[in-house]
């Protein structure tokens, strides 16, 4: 049950040396695959990477997340930039119109990196860990890199940007969710009042 499941997960930073099978990494990307999006573009493409100088280069380009050295898969989730970011400007304008001039000044390059539809990816990564840990994988997010460097090394095209890297593997040590808040830090019902 996916309560259960969820009640297991947590980061890890150490790993066996233990590769994950083709067939585990294939559930874990039809997992992605289905995942939902805005108008259901599907505004992703994932990579696979589980070629050990590569991890090695781009735990250095993570500002030297050493652990990330010790996983056998890394998941990078790529987000599609829409060259012509106009409709993206518009729609932001229409959620935050105290910002119109802001918006529609932005600089174009920063525009298109700082609101492409990155959080979307957030998603298919989402169903991507859970997937992995139905089959004992562990997995940790990982957002603090240089995303210029990593797209280098990736090869990617100036049409995508890598959005998360999950690190994946077989937990080496001990495992320890992590505490959660209580609901009733949480939550509000109807009408906002003070926690
Ligand atoms: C979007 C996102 C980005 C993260 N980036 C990093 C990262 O760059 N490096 C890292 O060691 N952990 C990273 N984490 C892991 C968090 O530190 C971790 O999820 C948090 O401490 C809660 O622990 P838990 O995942 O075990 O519940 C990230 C998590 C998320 C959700």
């Amino acid at each position: 049950m996916i309560v259960d499941l969820l009640k297991k997960r947590c980061s890890l930073r150490k790993f066996k040396q233990m590769p994950i099978t083709q067939d585990t990494i294939d559930y874990i990307i039809e997992a992605g695959r289905l995942s939902p999006s805005g108008g259901n573009e599907q505004p992703w493409i994932f990579g696979i990477i589980n070629d050990k100088e590569l991890i090695r280069k781009i735990a250095v380009a993570s500002y030297n997340q050493e652990w990330i050295t010790s996983a056998p898969l890394l998941i990078v989730l790529c987000t599609t930039i829409v060259e012509d970011e106009r409709g993206a400007r518009d729609i932001q304008v229409l959620r935050f119109p105290e910002w119109k001039n802001e918006i529609l000044n932005m600089d174009k390059e920063l525009y298109s990196k700082l609101n492409c539809e990155e959080h979307q990816s957030k998603i298919p990564g989402t169903h991507m860990v859970l997937a992995a840990l139905e089959h004992g994988i562990y997995s940790t997010w990982v957002s603090y890199f240089n995303v210029s460097e990593v797209s280098e090394l990736l090869n990617l095209p100036a049409a995508y940007m890598p959005s998360e890297i999950l690190v994946f593997g077989y937990p080496e040590g001990e495992v320890k969710p992590r505490a959660k808040k209580k609901k009733d830090e949480i939550l509000f019902f109807n009408s906002y009042t003070k926690f």
